[in-house]
């Protein structure tokens, strides 16, 4: 008779097998046989844009969140504008400003001299986030691999993307509609450890904050003053975190207890009162292992998320445009 104990590991491991399953298209060694230099291609290119971009980290991340939470992780980002046929999320109001897509062009260009017609643009944007944060310091996660890129965009999906004025509650729903829980959003915001953002997403919380005739009270005075002599034009981009700018490290959450989040979505983890994000907050700038271990884990969660089934795919040539009719296509 089978031991309790055998018993407990079979469970597990079927367990563990089914939680695979349902994403058994991604895998790490989906490029293995067709593209062996791809990790080093993008490693080359990313540090290559970091030479003379500081944001070219941060920039991809960003890209790839924001591909992720509109139609799924399906590189529907990058795809411009056409007339009756893209209706790009570009456009969405969250998109914005978003900037990065130059990086990806020479990523994918040189991917393609390497392995052509074979590495999606999708993959790339995973791949891409990942490197950046090793790249700053952060930590290295397995990548999944085998993602396709969708022939259509998403724009009422970009424009419902997280906004920095929603309250917790709502940033939490945003979250939860995608299987990602409040440790999920608190962990992935810690990409808020690098990168720049625009003064007018936070400077709205100087003076008569939510009509209260007050600045924001979760605004650390002195901050908001040094924000306020930095904010020369509201689209002036100030570092999210004043101590390590282009470093990832646990900072952000650092900075939080000291009510120096830059955006107000920021700072509500921390200083929402009740509020269950607040000890993980705790918790990651008390360690920055249980963040970083915990960042990969969200990252690979956020980069999970898939299209819906049916949506026209392919591997696109060039990223930011359909392939010619005459390509290969397929439904995901
Ligand atoms: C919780 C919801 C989130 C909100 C409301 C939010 C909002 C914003 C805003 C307003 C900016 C400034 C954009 C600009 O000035 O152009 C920004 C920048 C940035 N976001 Fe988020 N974000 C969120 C989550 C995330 C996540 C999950 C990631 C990545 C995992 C991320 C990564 C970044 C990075 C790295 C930047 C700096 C980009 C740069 O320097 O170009 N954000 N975010």
């Amino acid at each position: 008779m089978a031991s309790p104990k055998l018993a407990a590991f079979v469970v597990a491991a079927v367990g563990l097998m089914l939680a695979g399953a349902s994403h058994a298209q991604l895998n790490p060694f989906f490029y293995t046989f067709t593209c062996p230099q791809l990790p080093f291609i993008v490693l080359n290119q990313v540090s290559t844009a970091l030479e003379t971009d500081d944001r070219a980290a941060a920039k991809l991340i960003r890209l790839h969140f924001h591909d992720c939470f509109a139609n799924g992780c399906d590189g529907s980002v990058l795809l411009e504008n056409v007339p009756d046929v893209i209706d790009s999320e570009l456009n969405a109001g969250a998109n914005n400003g978003i900037q990065g897509l130059d990086i990806v062009d020479n990523i994918k260009a040189a991917v393609e001299s390497s392995c052509p017609g074979v590495v999606s643009c999708a993959d790339i944007l995973a791949l891409a986030s990942q490197v950046s944060v090793v790249l700053s310091g952060g930590p290295a996660w397995v990548v999944l691999l085998g993602r396709r890129d969708s022939r259509v965009a998403n724009r009422a999906a970009a424009e419902d993307l997280p906004s920095p004025f929603e309250t917790l509650d709502i940033l939490k729903s945003k979250f939860k509609a995608f299987g990602l829980d409040s440790r999920d959003l608190v962990t992935l915001s810690g990409a808020h450890t690098f990168g720049r953002s625009r003064c007018f997403f936070f400077t709205g919380r100087f003076d008569n904050f939510n009509n209260t005739g007050l600045p924001d009270p979760t605004l650390d005075a002195a901050y908001r003053e040094q924000l306020r002599q930095a904010c020369t034009t509201p689209t002036t981009r100030v570092n999210f975190d004043p101590v390590t700018p282009d470093i990832f490290d646990k900072n952000y959450y650092t900075n939080l207890q000291n009510l120096k989040g830059l955006l107000q979505s920021d700072q509500e983890l921390f200083s929402t009162p009740g509020a269950d994000t607040t000890a993980i907050v705790n918790e990651f700038a008390a360690s920055q292992l249980r963040f970083f271990i915990q960042f990969g884990n969200s990252m690979i969660k956020l980069g999970n998320l898939m299209p819906p089934p049916g949506t026209p795919s392919e591997v696109r040539l060039k990223c930011r445009l359909l392939n010619p009719s005459s390509a290969a296509r397929d439904v995901m």
